[in-house]
């Protein structure tokens, strides 16, 4: 039994089918629409979520499978002092597969460990959201046709953004892709990621304090949410929530082919007004996380490709 916890789970070779899986799966819709019947998924979310957890229901949905969970711990047994792998052990009798979200670190791990079915991690805490990563790499792959030779800014809050850890991670095994970290001083990216991303792989990367010093070498802006239920006071929230915002005059030196990608939900860093420019993509990438989840689920439960 496969469970996705970091995106560092999966092989290249992994990913590069699970895009391509999504590719086929985003071509021909039809032909997927009952390889999950008679399965059920269920999204235990301990955190709030729209995205995510709607759209692995929708994955399941769009392939014949059923959906059952909760969405805050409130209305789960958790509230009442349940264990995580309590909670999970007991799920994993209910259903083929779960997707969990939680606000520590580490939780889906430990559930896997206690799970009769895949669990997949849906973000826990400020560490990991590998099927995050996956929708963004099928979007760089749709987008600008690679996943090497590029140049990726990732502007914002690279201190505590879990997709950010978890994407860099994954690109980290791709060729020639040249790092801009635009944060403030306060909102880097870990140590951990420093030493054990960069240092030992020998790749190195800028870091910068503003968008405008870099846009114009960007071939992808990785925009992000200050992550405020990650501060531990709000005074400095409120100092750093908009250092960055993206709005069309700081795009006039952007290249033609920029792709701006945002996990969502966004707050004020990117403006409205760059919704309609061709170059912002994350609404396409929030569509894509559709297509990837419905590829992961099909991998994990063992499925094969329809003929
Ligand atoms: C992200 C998350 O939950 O980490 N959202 C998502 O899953 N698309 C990003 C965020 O909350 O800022």
């Amino acid at each position: 039994m496969r469970h996705l916890i970091d995106p560092m789970d999966l092989s290249v070779e992994e990913i590069d089918e699970l895009l391509d899986l999504a590719d086929d799966i985003i071509a021909h819709k039809d032909k997927y629409a009952k390889v999950c019947e008679g399965k059920k998924l269920a999204t235990l979310f301990f955190e709030p979520s729209t995205r995510t957890r709607l759209s692995f229901e929708a994955a399941m949905m769009e392939l014949g499978g059923n959906v059952l969970g909760f969405s805050s711990s409130d209305s789960s047994s958790s509230a009442k002092g349940e264990s995580v792998a309590d909670t999970v052990k007991v799920v994993s009798c209910y259903a083929d597969i779960i997707a969990m979200r939680h606000p520590k670190e580490g939780a889906p791990l430990l559930a896997s460990l206690k799970s009769d079915a895949p669990i997949i991690n849906a973000g826990d805490g400020g560490h990991n959201h590998p099927t995050q990563t996956l929708t963004d790499l099928l979007t760089i792959r749709r987008e600008k046709g690679k996943l090497s030779d590029v140049t990726v800014g990732f502007c914002g809050d690279l201190k505590f953004g879990r997709t950010v850890h978890s994407l860099i991670k994954a690109l980290s095994r791709y060729e020639n892709i040249r790092y801009i970290m635009i944060s403030p001083v306060e909102l880097e990216i870990p140590k951990y990621l420093r030493e054990e991303v960069f240092e030992q792989k020998g790749i190195s990367y800028e870091q910068v304090r503003t968008i405008d010093e870099v846009i114009d070498r960007l071939d992808i802006l990785y925009m992000t949410r200050v992550q405020r239920e990650r501060f531990f006071n709000e005074a400095d929230y409120i100092r750093l929530k908009d250092t960055y915002i993206l709005d069309m005059p700081k795009l006039k030196n952007a290249k033609e082919d920029l792709s701006i990608l945002h996990p969502l939900p966004r707050v004020n860093e990117i403006s409205v007004e760059v919704d309609d420019d061709p170059r912002a993509c994350y609404f396409r990438q929030a569509l894509n996380g559709k297509y990837v989840r419905m590829a992961l689920i099909m991998k994990l439960l063992g499925i094969e490709k329809p003929e």
